[in-house]
């Protein structure tokens, strides 16, 4: 298997990234970026979440070395980055949003090939890696296909693959979890796991709140304005809704539905509030209960999936957050059932969207 332990961080503090009051404009006038400063330090995991445009992209890209700052300063392993120099390409790999921009070549298995022959591995060495990154991401599968005919979420294991396959010290991830199916989710989430583990230095854009906190050690916010609004823990950063209506990472607004009222914010955390009691909504101003009697059965399935997916996820964030508790209360146990719990969770969303869909309405 390829050797995923980290070649940098062996148990000292190294400083990978340090950006000082970085700030970004396209060449359109699109401001990205807005006096960033950041911290990055061997072995982290961080993740960068903030709403569409907020400019998460563009921190990775700087980070890679694509795009350069107009102003600030940003040093690499200690030195001012220089994406040029070999050490720093063996050194850092970017998982770019969109993985066609990723995948040029005529096979899976040329394209796992390409990173190794790069670095200048002899061929064997170059077979073996691709062979193990075919197994790590269970896409064996796929070896013979072009890249162009796969799907999105096949698409995005095989740039994966070609991230992994130069067994980076520093992994860059935009927007990973994208374009996949719940169980491939799951798996994804499980590999950055292990390469956590494995002790390399991680950061993930995302707008996926549910996973910050089985991936991170640190969560970063920016707001609308481009600029950092906050940094904690993910817990802390879940738990503070200011910050996040603020960011444009929650909203709240009351549903109607048409026996039943209920309002709550619509984030990772599990916050909201049934109010069974029934305020009666303006097209049926009789008593809820009675109304509800004459939906039909049909109807009042359709109305309960709706509502059934859309708390699915919360749930499972939920018993994340028990599993942690449980964790910190030293039980590891009962936190790897809770976290299993949630594993489970999340794969029956493609279930309920089976049953929506034959429903239809
Ligand atoms: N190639 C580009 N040319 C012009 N503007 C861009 C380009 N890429 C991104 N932008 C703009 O920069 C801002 C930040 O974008 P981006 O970094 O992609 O944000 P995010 O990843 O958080 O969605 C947005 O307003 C976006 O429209
Ligand atoms: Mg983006």
């Amino acid at each position: 298997m390829v050797s995923l332990y980290c070649n940098l961080c062996r148990g000292y503090d190294l400083e990978i990234f340090r950006v000082d009051n970085i700030s970004y404009t396209y060449k359109d006038g699109k401001k990205a970026l807005d006096s960033v400063a950041l911290r990055v330090r061997a072995g982290e995991s961080l993740t960068v979440i903030g709403a569409n445009g907020s400019g998460k992209s563009t921190l990775l890209y700087i980070l890679d070395g694509i795009l350069q700052p107009q102003s600030g300063e940003i040093k690499a392993f200690g030195a001012p980055l220089n994406d040029e120099s070999v050490e720093f390409r063996q050194k850092v790999s970017l998982l770019f949003q969109n993985p066609q921009v990723q995948l040029f070549s005529l096979s899976v298995w040329d394209e796992l090939c390409f990173g190794p022959s790069q670095l200048g591995l002899p061929q064997e060495e170059i077979e073996r890696r691709a062979s193990d990154i075919l197994e790590l991401l269970g896409i064996g599968h796929l070896k013979d296909r072009g890249p162009w005919n796969l799907s999105g979420g096949e698409m995005k294991k095989v740039a994966m693959g070609t991230c992994l396959s130069i067994n980076p010290d520093v992994i860059l991830l935009d927007e990973p979890t994208t374009g996949l199916d719940p169980r491939s989710q799951v798996e994804l989430i499980d590999l950055i796991v292990g390469l956590r583990k494995a002790g390399k230095t991680i950061i993930t854009a995302t707008h996926d709140l549910g996973i910050i906190q089985d991936i991170s050690d640190r969560t970063v916010v920016f707001g609308e304005d481009h600029r950092i609004i906050l940094e904690d823990t993910p817990w802390e950063v879940l738990k503070n809704t200011d910050i996040l209506l603020r960011a444009n990472l929650m909203h709240k607004h009351p549903h109607r539905h048409s026996w039943y009222v209920h309002e709550h914010s619509h984030t990772g955390l599990h916050e909201h509030e049934h109010i069974p009691e029934l305020i009666p909504s303006e097209s049926s101003p009789e008593r809820a209960p009675e109304a509800a009697q004459r939906i039909p059965e049909m109807e009042k399935l359709r109305i309960l999936l709706d509502h059934w997916m859309e708390h699915n996820h919360e749930h499972a964030e939920t018993y994340i957050q028990w599993a942690e508790k449980a964790g910190t209360a030293g039980d590891a146990t009962l936190a790897e059932m809770l976290k299993e719990i949630a594993a489970e969770t999340k794969k029956i969303d493609a279930l309920f969207e089976r049953a929506r869909k034959k429903i239809g309405g």
